[in-house]
């Protein structure tokens, strides 16, 4: 049976007779014997084969050059050479497919740009297989940490007829052909009504969380922003809990717990896979990986974070102002500069946030939050939702929102409402953190950004 390099290459003993398959690397003959390295994906190590002269297939060799698909017998025993601790002498092996000439992979050191060309050729790379296995490893990590705490995990809907975050960035679901000159008006359209892709699945888990007590969705989100920055996608996966009967605090907590469980499985379960990504990316990356792990965040009010930005001396390209949004490189230069360390931001001017947050005592704030971390700024946003009825409403009023269209929403405060919290983690500005990678189009099997929809 046919064993995964994996599992080969952590054998506690030797072995008669074993099948590996992979692709090539590289290979070296001599007159005697040929030396094959081989990967199977299945981790960043390469499978050693020694093929003798006179082997059976054997007489394929020359046809086996990197990127060409092969499978061996053999037995596994100690290696003579450095570098590894076993290697594998074929009985066997068997070319599967060749590689003509033009198989871009043939030589290293490609850009991150030229990669990008070749998303589906670019997994085949150290650096990218690394990156989707810690991508797979960190999404098992997040339903593990939500499972283990009692979350439910929600379906919620990726075609939506309501407008979570308000901002005018969704993309439309449609069956009518854009095209037509005809006059069409949305009663003939699939839904009968305008309908589009989510920009998030909040509303819908809060009408779980209402039900369930503490659930969360994790699921590809869709947004139409024309922000072609290296940490915005038009396709992105968030991860969105929501909690009944939490204020901001347990809200705020939760999402700290969150990011270091998830630092704390990168830095133990893919130490080989991340080791990569500090030799080539980021050399800093496990202190300050290791760092985040095991030191507090760090909190603060809006208004603070303004003061200090304002007394910074520093000239941002962005102004700094009460009521202002704080932009990417003011929420840089807190986490980065000022406490170099995640910081976790909350009570936001109303203004500048949705309709669900709820709005402070002091009636100017919202019990909004944002976690920045250094090297990318906001990777959570979330906040308490809004959960007395005439306020709720009052703010629906406020963003122009009519209760024709989210009276299912305005139903959870009408029977039995509960104080409730909840936020969205950006899964791919995860990946960014943890692996030190500086464009979020590196961190996701197919980027979609304006203008880029290939595959
Ligand atoms: O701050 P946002 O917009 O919050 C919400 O959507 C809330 N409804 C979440 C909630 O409370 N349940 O988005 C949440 C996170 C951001 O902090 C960011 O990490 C990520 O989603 N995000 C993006 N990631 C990649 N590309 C984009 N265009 C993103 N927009 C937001
Ligand atoms: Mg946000």
């Amino acid at each position: 049976m046919r064993r995964l390099i994996r599992e080969i290459l952590t054998a506690t003993e030797s072995a008669d007779c074993i099948e590996a398959a992979g692709w090539v690397r590289t290979r070296r003959d001599s007159k005697a014997f040929s030396f094959l390295e081989i990967n199977d994906g299945s981790c960043m190590g390469n499978l050693q084969v020694i093929v003798d002269a006179g082997t059976p297939g054997s007489e394929d060799l020359t046809k086996m050059g990197t990127g060409a698909s092969v499978t061996v017998t053999g037995r596994l025993v100690p290696s003579q050479g450095g570098g590894q601790q076993w290697e594998v002498q074929a009985t066997e092996i068997r070319l599967l497919g060749t590689v003509p000439e033009d198989y871009p992979l043939q030589k290293k050191g490609h850009s991150t740009e030229f990669l990008r060309s070749i998303a589906h050729l670019r997994p085949r790379t150290n650096l990218y297989g690394a990156m989707f296995r810690i991508r797979s490893r960190m999404s098992y990590a997040v339903h593990r940490f939500f499972q283990e705490r009692h979350f439910h995990y929600i379906h919620t809907p990726i075609i939506t007829a309501s407008d979570c975050e308000g901002a005018g960035e969704m993309f439309r679901v449609t069956t009518l052909d854009p095209l037509s000159q005809e006059e069409k008006s949305f009663e003939q359209d699939f839904f009968g009504k305008a309908a589009h892709l989510t920009v998030s699945g909040q509303l819908e888990g809060e009408t779980f969380a209402c039900a369930l007590g503490n659930i969360y969705t994790f699921g590809p989100t869709f947004r139409a922003e024309n922000s072609n920055t290296s940490r915005h996608a038009a396709e992105f996966w968030m991860i969105e809990p929501e909690m009944a009967f939490c204020d901001l605090q347990g809200d705020m907590d939760l999402a700290e717990e969150m990011v270091k469980y998830l630092v704390v499985e990168a830095l133990e379960k893919q130490e080989g896979d991340l080791a990569i990504f500090e030799k080539f990316i980021d050399k800093d990356l496990r202190r300050r990986l290791e760092f985040v792990a095991t030191h507090p965040f760090e909190r603060l009010p809006y208004t603070d974070a303004v003061e200090i930005l304002r007394k910074s001396g520093k000239s941002f390209e962005y102004p700094v102002e009460y009521g202002l949004n704080l932009q990417s490189e003011h929420e840089r230069w807190l986490t980065e500069e000022h406490f170099k360390r995640p910081v976790t931001v909350f009570n936001y001017p109303k203004e500048i946030k949705p309709f669900y947050m709820r709005i402070n005592d002091d009636g100017r704030t919202v019990t909004a939050m944002d976690l920045l971390v250094p090297g990318i700024g906001e990777i959570v946003g979330g906040s308490q939702r809004e959960e007395r009825l005439d306020v709720l409403l009052a703010n629906m009023d406020r963003h122009g929102l009519s209760i024709d269209d989210y009276g299912w929403y305005v139903d959870t405060r009408r029977f039995g409402s509960v104080p409730h919290a909840g936020f969205g983690m950006g899964f791919e500005r995860l990946l960014m953190f943890v692996t030190g990678m500086q464009n979020i189009r590196d961190v996701i099997p197919f980027a979609r950004t304006p203008g880029n929809c290939e595959f």
